[in-house]
C-alpha cells in the first residue's frame, strides 16, 4: 500500500494521522478501502483531465461554504456540457454517506471528483464517453501542519504564466492542471514552496495552488481575479474585509510592490490563510509575512467558519 510520506511538505502538508491508512472512498455509490478504490483507464478524468474537482472542509459534522462550492462545481460542469447525474442535494447525500462509512465529522478534507466517465476508445471527442458521469469523493482527517503558520511559505516567480479565459479560463478547477504543476515544478526547481504566478500582462496574479494577498499601509491588495481561480477563500477575505472596514482593492500591481508589501499571505481552503515568507529571496515585511492585517483576517475567517457550520 502506499502510504503518505510524512517527510513530504509542501503547502497542502497536514498532520500525519494513521486513520487515514484505512479511509473508505466513493467511487460511483459505492464505498471503497482506499487500496481498492480505482477508476478504468478509459476515464475521461484520467485519459485527458476531463472533469471537474471542489475541496472542501468538515468542521462540526457540516461543510463549510457548501453552497459556493456547489455553485462553482455546477458552473463548471455546465459550462464544459459535462452532466453530473445529481442536483446538490444527490451530491450532498453522496458526502455524508462518505462521512458517515469513516466515522468524519471534524477537521476532514474532501476532494470531490467529477470527469465525464468512462470511454469507449482512448480518444479525445467527449461522446466517447457513454457511460455517465464519474464521481469520487476522497476524505481525509486533515489538519493543516503549524510549521505553515509558524515558517510561513517561500514563492519563487515563474516563467509559466496565467492564460486568458478564451485558452483555458483559470476559473475552471479542473481535473487537468497541468498550467498550475508546471509552475509548481518551477517554484521547485528554484527552490521554492509553490511559484507565484504573473498575468499575460506581467502583472501578479496568483499562485499555483493558492489566490494571493499583499497588504501595503493598511490595505489589501489582491489580483483583478481575471487569471486566477475564482476560490471561496480568496471571496470570502474580500467581503470579510468590506463588512469590517478593512480596506481592501482587487486591482493590478506588479513585482515592485510584492516584494515591498508589508504583509503577504496565500487562501485555500486547505489553509484558510497562509503567511507567505518571501518572494525571490526577499522578506517580507518583518514578521515571515505575518502582520496586524493578516491576523485580524485570520481571526475573522476562522470565526466565520465556525459560524456556519455551527
Ligand atoms: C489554482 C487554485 N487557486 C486557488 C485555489 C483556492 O480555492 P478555494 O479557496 O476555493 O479553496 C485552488 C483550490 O482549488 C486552486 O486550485
Amino acid at each position: 500500500m502506499l502510504q503518505p510520506q510524512a517527510n513530504v511538505e509542501t503547502t497542502h502538508s497536514a498532520e500525519d494521522d494513521p486513520r487515514n491508512a484505512d479511509i473508505q472512498i466513493y467511487v460511483d455509490g459505492v464505498l471503497k478501502h482506499r487500496d481498492d478504490a480505482k477508476v478504468s483507464v478509459y476515464d475521461s478524468g484520467f485519459m485527458l483531465g476531463d472533469g471537474m474537482w471542489e475541496g472542501m472542509r468538515l468542521y462540526n459534522g457540516k461543510w463549510a461554504f457548501f453552497d459556493d462550492h456547489m455553485d462553482r462545481l455546477f458552473d463548471s460542469c455546465k459550462a464544459v456540457s459535462l452532466d453530473i447525474g445529481m442536483d446538490r442535494a444527490g451530491v450532498l447525500e453522496a458526502l455524508t454517506m462518505t462521512a458517515a462509512a469513516n466515522g468524519m465529522t471534524h477537521d476532514v478534507h474532501c476532494r470531490l471528483m467529477v470527469t465525464r466517465g468512462v470511454k469507449i476508445h482512448p480518444f479525445q471527442h467527449p461522446k466517447l464517453s457513454q457511460s455517465g458521469p464519474t464521481m469520487v469523493i476522497i476524505m481525509e482527517h486533515s489538519k493543516p501542519v503549524s510549521t505553515l503558520q509558524a515558517k510561513g511559505i517561500r514563492l519563487a516567480t515563474v516563467p509559466q504564466v496565467r492564460g486568458l479565459p478564451m485558452s483555458q479560463d483559470a476559473k475552471y478547477n479542473s481535473h487537468s492542471k497541468l498550467n498550475c504543476v508546471i509552475a509548481c515544478l518551477q517554484a521547485e526547481q528554484a527552490g521554492a514552496d509553490e511559484g507565484l504566478m504573473l498575468d499575460p500582462h506581467g502583472f501578479v496574479n496568483t499562485t499555483n495552488g493558492c489566490n494571493f494577498f499583499i497588504v501595503r499601509r493598511g490595505e489589501v491588495w489582491t489580483s483583478t481575479g481575471d487569471y486566477c481561480m475564482n476560490g471561496v477563500t480568496r471571496q470570502k477575505v474580500i467581503d470579510l474585509c468590506r463588512a469590517n472596514d478593512i480596506p481592501v482593492h482587487e486591482r493590478n500591481f506588479s513585482l515592485f510592490e510584492a516584494y515591498n508589501a508589508d504583509e503577504a499571505f496565500l487562501t485555500g481552503t486547505f489553509g484558510a490563510q497562509t503567511p507567505v515568507a518571501d518572494i525571490d529571496g526577499r522578506a517580507i515585511g518583518t514578521d515571515g509575512g505575518r502582520g496586524p492585517v493578516f491576523q485580524r483576517i485570520r481571526e475573522l475567517y476562522a470565526a466565520l467558519v465556525q459560524e456556519s457550520t455551527r
